[in-house]
């Protein structure tokens, strides 16, 4: 194991940067050169790349974002494009690759070992979504679920003053986790999530009852990817990224809408979108990343290719890559059931 590969693909997110100075910290005492390659599959593509010394890692544990950049770039779509993925590997005389990015990142690695192009891949999950199978949580999320929390603890002191109902869209594509966490870590009078379709008459009956009894304010935390019940989801544009993603938002507008229509409650949006994904990572993002980073080099030294580091409770474990891709991991029922406690 001479050179290793890093890339980082798909939405950034605070601790992508913990991951990249681990893996560097862990690869150099053992002699082994990273390779930084830019902007995800794209660099790969287009042979951009750089050397990963230590002074390339200088006090990046703190940043946000990525010193890599990224790019939704999907090698699986334009004809010859994987071709220009294996002749970059090899003319950088990789011996492997650590692929740190979400289902689509990683799932374009899983294929790449599927169809057995000769690279040697490991997966390190990432998302502020936390909607990645087979990892209990990903690195990004707990950043993002402290700054919506914070949020809505901001919006709340606005809502008292002006006795309104305050709506708040939180990403999460189309798992609540973000919405659910940050809603019950900030004591969200309502809580709205894709797995559970908006009933709107059930909605308006919980903001009416609080009205009831001298509460004359509400914040409804709603995820992105919510739809109500029997409709679709509200999307800005129908328009696909390179995975076949629609880009979601909009959820928030219509609902504040229609709540001030049947309630007749004085009713705010707030959309809290790239904010959520901006900024320094919280202390468990930094660590978790750490510990994934540094695990995922020690899976490339063994040469234990086609897996992805995750953490199973307190434990770092490797899984196999497809065992986290092809199927969200979603909110169950039972924790949202239990959230339903504080509503109303
Ligand atoms: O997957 C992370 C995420 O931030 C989602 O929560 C959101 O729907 C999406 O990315 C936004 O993507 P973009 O940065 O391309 O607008």
């Amino acid at each position: 194991m001479e050179r290793v590969g890093v890339l980082t693909g798909g939405g950034d997110c605070p601790g992508l940067n913990a991951v990249i100075r681990a893996i560097v910290k862990t690869a150099l005492p053992n002699k082994i050169k990273v390779v930084g390659i830019k902007n995800g599959w794209k660099g790969m593509i287009t042979l951009d790349a750089t050397d990963l010394d230590l002074d390339a890692i200088a006090g990046i544990l703190p940043k946000g974002g990525t010193i890599l950049g990224t790019s939704r770039t999907n090698p699986f779509k334009n004809k010859g494009d994987v071709e220009k993925v294996v002749d970059t590997y090899k003319k950088l005389k990789l011996d492997a690759l650590i692929a740190i990015g979400g289902e689509d990142t990683l799932g374009v690695a899983n294929k790449l070992c599927k169809e057995n192009k000769g690279l040697n891949v490991v997966g390190v999950p990432k998302t502020i979504d936390n909607d990645l199978n087979a990892t209990d949580y990903t690195f990004g999320f707990d950043t993002a679920v402290n700054i919506a929390m914070e949020a809505i603890d901001r919006l709340h002191t606005t809502a008292e003053s002006h006795h309104r109902i305050m709506v708040v869209e939180i990403m999460g594509r189309h798992a609540g986790w973000i919405a659910l966490h940050s809603g019950l870590a900030a004591g969200a009078d309502i809580i709205l999530i894709p797995e559970i379709p908006i009933d709107l008459d059930e909605v308006c009956e919980l903001l009416r009852k609080r009205h009831s009894r001298g509460r004359l304010f509400s914040i409804v935390a709603v995820a992105e990817g919510a739809e109500f019940k029997a409709g679709q989801v509200v999307t800005k544009e129908q328009q696909l990224d390179a995975f076949g993603h629609v880009r979601l938002g909009g959820i928030g507008e219509t609902l504040a809408e229609e709540i001030e229509k049947r309630t007749k409650f004085e009713t705010r949006v707030t959309v809290l979108g790239h904010i959520q994904r901006g900024g320094s990572p919280t202390a468990f993002d930094r660590v978790l990343g750490t510990r994934f980073g540094v695990k995922a080099m020690e899976l490339a030294m063994a040469k234990k290719f086609g897996y992805m580091v995750s953490l199973a409770g307190t434990e770092i474990r490797e899984v196999p890559i497809e065992e986290a891709v092809g199927k969200l991991k979603t909110v169950d029922k039972a924790f949202y059931d239990m959230a339903k406690t504080f509503f109303g």
